[in-house]
């Protein structure tokens, strides 16, 4: 069953498709009883409050730090850019106002609001979650159900269908801010090939373009760039160039012009151009939520589709900004007030925090507007759609431009609804042993609101990487459905051809290939089915108590649960197996070597260049030989390994990768299997 309350008159966001699927659309909580109501009362101008058993667990909320079980922490819905995020911060890139409270009552809880809300998810009292937004114009909806899967589902359902990349997007791709020019990138492929790693995409960051301008190739580093493209294409490997929100204003450059002459960039409160810097220095911002802006920024994308190009990331879409001409006048006044004077602890500390409090600053967003459905609307009342809508410009656009097709999609921004319209990947990450846990959690979290194609950049963006650290990265990164090694400037090159232990990097990488019939299948079945690609095992195991306080492993599609080590010089860890399971353990030689466990704790020793995971009981994978591309993958010809007696059953999605026929059920075939085989799938 599923409630909406309507406060005030809500900003639209467009993030539910179905809202025929609340059935009950109440004014407010009076006198209700009984089920979730019993937990939750609202004050309103103040808060929500969900009162919190000591076995209730809080998941969801989807890009945000810390554990996958969310008690314990305040959590701000308020898109940031932050290189620097660590246990302490509060807001991430994305806004995903989605929470399932798990226990005696399980029941879900959404805000439709495109605001800035604090989650206060047992951090003032224990036992209290709090929800407070910063003004009272949303739609509440709550969700009861019998189950978390159940609630995930319906939210899921009412929300709309995940975004589907192409097949050619679940292989590896190499990625650093930046390779300077067509030859460095020819260099990478021919290491991967001479190297016999596998790889099916290069990213292009900032400084392929000219003056990083939008829709612009540098002539010079990337001569004849359509040919390039059509070069790499013949090698199997897909570019793929990023995609700034902030527009370079400059004179002559079309993009800047035809955006101002139409009248499409965020303006000021007087209607004068809204003018701040990133990279290009000044640069003014499409209004995506302007509909005609939107396609016109979308149909920009065609400069490159035409060139061969069939990916993008979206980037600095919160929006970043460094700072506005505005502000930074302001701050140099200050800061000259300063000179020749005695700085004590205030003033010295003050003047630090101008400078700091530059970038991304909440007076810049409240300072321009969007002209959104005929309204003129201040930036900050919409500011954490702001990159959802850049993301959604772009896909509007492909099914205009290209029907046919699937172009890969990923974006730093979002919010709920933009799951719809592309994937994310997880922001500017560190080379840190706790951001690879940060990354194994967030992913279920971000399946449960809706983003499926997800990933985090392995090896860590910021910082320098070590070898081990990377190696355990990929261990856990050839289950995420985008698998991107992307690292800053700056910082030691991380291309795995550049560590030691080369074989060890092969092994693992090769293996991705091999499992790619199950990790496609399993993410097209979640998809079709609104469902969770990785689950956290309090999911599937409701009724055991152990298994929801279980944070570093997963269940990765029906058949396979992993437990990466993460944990530096570790060799080996504890894994809880809710139920018996056969481990494997990928060899140093290629080789699987299994054995069963049963139930309970076990220590399980894994040398650095070990992948283990695990097949749950009466449950199949489908592996392939393998490939040093999707497209040399047979996803016909399989060894299927089992665990359990009988004849067991795997219901497998095979299709070309690239139309969007979904739902033909041609694309299902059911495996009978019985014991392990090689098969060819019908
Ligand atoms: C942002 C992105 C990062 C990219 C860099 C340069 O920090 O998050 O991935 O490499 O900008 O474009």
């Amino acid at each position: 069953m599923i409630y909406r309350i309507r406060f005030g008159a809500m900003i639209e966001t467009d993030a539910v498709m179905r809202p025929e699927m609340a059935a009950k659309l109440l004014q407010g909580l009076d006198g209700k009883k009984g089920g979730l109501f019993d937990c939750i009362q609202i004050r309103k101008e103040e808060a929500i409050y969900c009162r919190l058993d000591r076995k209730d667990a809080v998941y969801g909320l989807g890009e945000q730090v810390r554990g996958i079980n969310k008690r314990g922490w305040i959590y701000n819905s308020d898109n940031s850019d932050n290189p620097h995020h660590h246990e302490d911060t509060t807001s991430l890139y994305g806004s995903h106002n989605f929470l399932v409270i798990a226990g005696e009552k399980n029941y879900g809880i959404f805000l439709d609001y495109a605001g800035k809300v604090a989650f206060d998810v047992g951090y003032t009292e224990q036992d209290m979650l709090l929800i407070r937004p910063e003004d009272w114009n949303f739609d509440l909806y709550l969700f009861e159900g019998d189950s978390v899967k159940e609630i995930v589902r319906d939210f899921r359902r009412m929300t709309g269908r995940c975004y589907i990349p192409p097949k050619w997007a679940f292989g590896y791709g190499q990625s650093r801010w930046s390779y300077y020019s067509a030859d460095e990138v020819r260099q990478i492929v021919k290491k991967h090939r001479e190297n016999n790693l596998p790889l099916d995409a290069v990213y292009l960051d900032i400084d392929y373009m000219d003056n990083y301008k939008d829709f612009t190739v540098n002539g010079e580093a990337f001569p004849e760039f359509a040919e390039f493209v059509r070069e790499m294409k013949r090698q199997h490997i897909h570019l793929v160039p990023i995609i700034d929100a902030g527009i370079k204003k400059e004179d002559g450059y079309s993009v800047y012009e035809e955006g101002k002459e139409k009248g499409y960039f965020c303006k000021k409160e007087d209607g004068s151009e809204f003018v701040a810097a990133v990279w290009p220095g000044h640069a003014v911002f499409p209004d995506f939520f302007h509909e005609e802006a939107r396609e016109w920024f979308g149909n920009q994308y065609d400069y490159l589709l035409k060139q061969g190009i069939d990916g993008f990331w979206n980037d600095m879409n919160e929006p970043a900004i460094f700072y506005s001409e505005e502000r930074l006048l302001q701050v140099f006044e200050k800061l000259e007030s300063f000179k020749g004077k005695n700085l004590g602890m205030d003033d010295y500390f003050g003047m630090l925090d101008l400078v700091n409090g530059l970038s991304n600053n909440r007076e810049d967003y409240e300072s321009f507007y969007h002209d959104y459905r005929g309204r003129k609307i201040r930036h900050d009342k919409v500011h954490n759609l702001f990159g959802a809508f850049m993301t959604r410009a772009a896909s509007e656009a492909f099914e205009r431009l290209q029907p046919e097709k699937r172009i890969l999609m990923f974006s730093r921004s979002s919010a709920t609804g933009a799951h719809r319209y592309g994937g994310i990947w997880q922001g500017d990450n560190k080379s840190w042993w706790s951001h690879l846990r940060l990354n194994i959690r967030m992913c279920p979290s971000l399946n449960m609101c809706g983003f499926l194609y997800t990933g985090a950049d392995l090896g860590g963006f910021g910082s320098n990487t070590t070898e081990d650290l990377m190696l355990r990265w990929m261990e856990f990164g050839i289950f995420t459905p985008l698998m991107r090694n992307h690292s800053a400037a700056g910082t030691r090159c991380q291309e795995i051809y550049q560590f030691k232990n080369l074989d060890a990097f092969r092994n693992i990488l090769q293996f991705r290939y091999r499992l790619l019939p199950y990790l496609y299948s399993e993410f097209m079945k979640a998809a079709l089915a609104d469902e969770m690609y990785f689950q956290p095992l309090a999911f599937e195991y409701p009724e055991d108590d152990m298994a929801s306080q279980v944070e570093d492993q997963l269940l990765v599609g029906e058949s396979l649960m992993i437990a990466p080590v993460c944990e530096q010089n570790a060799r080996g860890r504890y894994v809880y197996l809710p139920e018996e399971m056969k481990m494997y353990r990928l060899k140093q030689n290629g080789e699987l070597e299994s054995g069963i466990l049963s139930a309970g704790h076990q220590y399980v020793a894994a040398e650095l260049e070990e992948l283990i995971f695990f097949l749950r009981k009466g449950h199949a994978l489908p592996l392939a030989a393998g490939g040093n591309c999707v497209e040399e993958v047979d996803f016909d010809h399989l060894t299927v390994l089992t665990f359990g007696d009988g004849e067991i059953s795997y219901r497998y999605y095979r299709d070309d990768g690239e139309s969007r026929d979904y739902d033909n059920p041609d694309h299902i075939s059911v495996l009978h299997v019985k014991g392990d085989c090689e098969m060819t799938a019908e």
